[in-house]
């Protein structure tokens, strides 16, 4: 297989911009009926979510061992979007149609046969995954709406009791899916360690625009039901040792949400074992107002291994710190040691990580992850490293994952 023609082509294609994945939906479309309401009512190409991973991960076949683990999870995800193997081979006609649309003379029958090689072992990885699973998980969960709390104008914390019970761990997101929003979906993180009754908490803030995580903080209600997938994501969470180490987190607005995770976690192992390590969480906001968990944490800053340092940006009347939390974080002194995890707006994240590493944290030990402040049905609410090498640097905000 020519994998350096396949990236050639691939490079070819997406320079062409929207044309590609409009040909590509307008092709699966005519073609496969049926598979139009798998996929969001809109389908302006700027949120394509498939056709732009599909060609990166198709034509980066060659490192299917690095990222098997991925794309494995991509298959199983899949399943939460009631995609079945019999669409995998609709889904591969429409790529080849539409790359032989776009590549003129660069569409000879190697090119094609590679592309229709590499797509098939994706896919074979996807499919095999997505069948193992159903013995083990359901395709999605039903979360029952147990509470809605609103917190100032713009965010809501909101329980909800999955159906049958959904295992996480502090740091990973689930997708979520409203009813008035059928096939949006958005990640969100749990924001609570693991209960007993199963419950999770999730932080929603409004973003202008957003379809929705407006239809959530303004009129999502108790007894209502939303749709969840399975937990994804390693960035945030914390392996065995790492859960020893001294930590500083850094969040911006509901990126709060995987680390009060850990805190919640810490804070009951501290408790049962009198043992936690070290935690400095600076928590940043525009406004006073979207300090939302202030009281939970002030009370927190109790504990003999937990500092608080709440942080406003845009209001000169705060009387405590003010300006970005990434410089108040970096220039707080005693970082080095220390891992840090990093969860809010890319702006925000991009900012932070940089700061964390010229204060003197090791790059490997700075873990972020960042959801998108343009909730315009293009963005992850909750942004998540959807692709095939999560790095740890930040990414563009161009759409996915999370
Ligand atoms: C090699 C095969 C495939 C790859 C690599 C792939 C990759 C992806 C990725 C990375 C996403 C974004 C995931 C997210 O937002 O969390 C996605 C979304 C999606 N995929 Fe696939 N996919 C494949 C096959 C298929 C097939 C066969 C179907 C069946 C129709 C399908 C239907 C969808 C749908 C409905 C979405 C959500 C789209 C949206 O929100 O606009 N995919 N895919």
């Amino acid at each position: 297989m020519d994998t350096a023609a396949l990236k050639e082509t691939w490079a070819l294609a997406e320079g062409l911009g929207d044309e590609v994945p409009l040909f590509f939906y307008s092709h699966l479309f005519l073609s496969h009926p049926d598979l139009r309401s798998l996929f969001p009512v809109s389908m302006a190409t700027q949120r394509d979510r498939l056709v732009g991973a599909l060609g990166r991960i198709v034509s980066g076949v060659d490192q299917l061992d690095d990222v098997a683990e991925f794309i494995q999870q991509l298959g199983r995800d899949h399943r939460r979007f009631e995609v079945i193997a019999a669409h995998y081979s609709a889904v591969g006609a429409s790529l080849l149609a539409t790359l032989k649309h776009f590549l003129g003379e660069r569409w000879t029958d190697e090119v094609a046969a590679d592309w229709a090689g590499a797509y098939g072992l994706i896919a074979t990885v996807m499919v095999e995954a997505a069948e193992a699973s159903e013995r083990t998980s359901p395709a999605s969960w039903a979360g029952h709406v147990t509470a809605v709390e609103r917190r100032g104008l713009d965010i809501a914390v909101i329980q909800v009791r999955p159906e049958p019970e959904l295992s996480f761990v502090p740091g990973q997101s689930v997708a979520v899916e409203v009813p008035s929003r059928p096939r949006l979906w958005r990640y969100l993180s749990p924001a609570n360690a693991p209960r007993s009754d199963g419950t999770i908490e999730f932080h929603v803030q409004m973003v202008p625009g957003g379809q929705v995580s407006s239809t959530i903080v303004r009129s999502l209600e108790v007894g209502e039901t939303v749709r969840l997938g399975a937990p994804v994501g390693q960035e945030l969470t914390l392996d065995q040792l790492e859960r020893e180490r001294d930590l500083v987190m850094v969040a911006g607005g509901t990126g709060l949400a995987p680390l009060r995770a850990h805190l919640e976690r810490i804070d009951q192992d501290w408790q049962s074992t009198g043992k936690a390590p070290q935690v400095h969480l600076f928590h940043g906001a525009r406004l006073p107002g979207s300090l939302y968990e202030n009281r939970l944490f002030q009370n927190l800053a109790g504990r003999p291994w937990f500092t608080y340092t709440p942080v406003v940006s845009d209001d000169p009347s705060y009387p405590g710190r003010q300006g970005l939390v990434g410089d108040v974080a970096a220039d707080s002194g005693a970082l080095r040691g220390r891992l840090a995890l990093v969860c809010g707006s890319p702006e925000m994240v991009r900012h932070t990580v940089s700061r964390l590493r010229a204060g003197g944290i090791a790059q490997t030990d700075v873990r972020f992850e960042q959801f998108a402040t343009l909730d315009d049905d293009s963005h992850a609410m909750h942004r998540h490293t959807h692709d095939p090498q999560p790095s740890r640097l930040p990414q563009s905000e161009e759409g996915d994952h999370a």
